[in-house]
């Protein structure tokens, strides 16, 4: 299949904010084999990436909070950070990849419509990388949304401070709803994931994995090729 095949499944990954982060002494090599992996897959299906702000957004917006900053200012603030992320896959990416970051859904779509890998940061304030990533699964209609985060999926309690807590395999949208949504909303503090993607991934039955970020993972959620990981959301009424 050509690379501009618009038949191809549309699969929306968000990668999580940890795999940009400042101390880790690895990330060209990291972001270079995304990249490989996204150009491999791409033959087969159109990854629309969504990158998070991670340490260097919560960084910025904890300076700017200090400054006196605004919450909306700061979700601005988290979502130029996240948009400077997404220029280095790009750039990793070369010419597979849309060359504009889409700055609203409307844009995501035109992106889409090219058949190139798109790749974005967030878009809209008051809610983090996940809801926006949600938002453009539905627009963009994708087969499939991969939250790629820094845990394994979606656990019975927070695995950072319970050793002894349960990673579920498969949850409903309304167990979920239970146990995330109660989680913080204020800029940069955005968890796993809000309401606002939970309401988005229900409203259109959103096929949603919850998977750890690293290359094998994403390419085996993509390919769906047998290799169980992570946690699958059940959306209520799954439309695709
Ligand atoms: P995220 O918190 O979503 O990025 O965006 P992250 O670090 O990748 O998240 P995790 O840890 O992997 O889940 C950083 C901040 O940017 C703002 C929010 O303040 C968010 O906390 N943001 C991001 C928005 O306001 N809107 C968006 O669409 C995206």
């Amino acid at each position: 299949m050509s690379n501009t095949d618009f038949s191809k499944k549309r699969i929306v990954i968000k990668l999580s904010g940890s795999n940009f982060s400042i101390d880790g002494a690895n990330i060209k090599d990291s972001l270079s084999n995304y990249a490989r992996m996204l150009s491999d897959v791409n033959d087969k299906y159109q990854p629309i990436v969504v990158a998070g702000g991670g340490i260097t957004a919560r960084t910025y917006i904890k300076i700017a909070r200090g400054l006196g900053a605004d919450e909306a200012n700061l979700d601005n603030i988290g979502i130029e950070v996240s948009r400077l992320n997404a220029r280095l896959i790009m750039v990793a990416l070369g010419d597979q990849a849309y060359p504009q970051v889409p700055r609203n859904l409307e844009d995501v779509a035109i992106a889409a419509s090219s058949g190139k890998i798109v790749v974005t940061g967030g878009l809209h304030p008051g809610q983090s990388t996940n809801a926006t990533s949600a938002l453009i699964a539905e627009t963009v209609k994708a087969a499939r949304f991969l939250n790629a985060t820094d845990v394994d999926g979606i656990y019975d309690s927070d695995p950072k401070i319970n050793e002894n807590a349960k990673l579920f395999k498969r949850i409903t949208i309304n167990e979920c709803m239970k146990i995330l949504g109660n989680e913080n909303s204020m800029a940069g503090t955005y968890e796993l994931l809000d309401i606002v993607a939970l309401k988005v991934i229900e409203r259109s039955g959103i096929s949603t994995m919850v998977i750890r970020s690293n290359v094998q993972n994403i390419r085996s959620a993509i390919l769906s090729d047998g290799y169980t990981i992570g946690t699958e959301i059940i959306a209520n009424h799954s439309q695709r």
